[in-house]
């Protein structure tokens, strides 16, 4: 069911977590002036080429994503719920130079705008901690079907609901099946930033915000991984291909996570491989 007043609550947590998010990273107009990209090969991958194609960027944050895909080729618009995150996004782009356009919206609000007026896109892409926040997958997969061309597709990178029910000591605490219910948290979205440091900081780690402890609840919603895809066939997409990744890309997000190569964290030493990302590639029939 939807929860538009639970996504409220997300919209605040989210506007203080991005604060101190960006508060850890360097001049990030420089970096990407001087070339810089935040993607990680993997989504490129499933993204396949982008030249000449619209993509829209649901829950794009603060637009480094966004902006990366644009010096791909694409004409991106990026959609999210935060005030911070699309104003960071908007003063990126414009201090840039790299062109996008970004919309502050509940992205469920967004497809009902795009479907009205008539907007189409090519791919639709949505990453890293984004269909954990979405209180109804089906009515936001019916969404994203809306607003793809025919032949359009959905790609998604996120990580795996799977280790969703470890605590941060590893220790099984949260259902995998909690999607329809939820999972609230008094003090919301954290600072996973400076707990992942380099890792999530391409253009330098700085010290910023210290100890952020976030004023706003958080609810989230642990879509098992067969609910996701089902939602996306029962909304008329056809999957074409479904990958799973025994890494995080960037982010610490658990004790003791050890880093890897190419931005790679990975569980600590003395845990077997556990699946940690998941790719989907999912498309409109023609
Ligand atoms: C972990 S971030 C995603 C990061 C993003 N992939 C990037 O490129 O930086 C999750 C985002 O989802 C957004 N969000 C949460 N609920 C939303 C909703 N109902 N509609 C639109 N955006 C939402 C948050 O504001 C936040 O920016």
């Amino acid at each position: 069911m939807l929860r538009k007043d639970m996504h409220e609550d997300n919209r605040r947590s989210w506007n203080a977590a991005t604060d101190a998010h960006n508060s850890h990273k360097a001049d990030q107009a420089a970096f990407f002036r001087g070339g810089g990209s935040t993607l990680y090969p993997d989504e490129i991958e499933l993204l396949g080429d982008l030249k000449g194609k619209t993509l829209v960027h649901l829950q794009c944050n603060s637009g480094q994503d966004t902006l990366s895909l644009a010096r791909l080729g694409a004409t991106v618009t990026g959609v999210d719920i935060s005030d911070s995150a699309i104003a960071f996004a908007q003063k990126l782009s414009a201090d840039t130079g790299i062109s996008g356009q970004f919309i502050r919206s509940d992205v469920y609000d967004w497809f009902e705008q795009a479907a009205q007026q008539g907007q189409k896109f090519d791919i639709a892409f949505s990453s890293y901690g984004a269909i954990v926040w979405l209180s109804d997958i089906g009515a936001w997969a019916k969404g994203v079907a809306s607003i793809l061309k025919p032949g359009g597709k959905v790609v998604i990178l996120d990580f795996h609901p799977y280790p969703m029910i470890f605590n941060w000591d590893w220790k099984p605490e949260f259902s995998y099946f909690n999607g329809q219910q939820g999972q609230h948290f008094d003090n919301g979205v954290g600072d996973y930033v400076a707990i992942s440091g380099e890792a999530l900081a391409p253009s330098g780690y700085i010290e910023g915000v210290k100890d952020f402890i976030n004023p706003h609840p958080g609810h989230e919603f642990n879509w098992s991984v067969s609910e996701i895809i089902m939602a996306l066939i029962q909304a008329g997409l056809a999957l074409r291909v479904f990958k799973e990744y025994p890494y995080f890309n960037g982010a610490k997000l658990f004790n003791d996570m050890r880093e890897g190569e190419n931005g790679r964290i990975y569980p600590p030493e003395n845990m077997p491989d556990l699946p940690l990302m998941y790719g989907i590639v999912a498309e409109k029939p023609s």
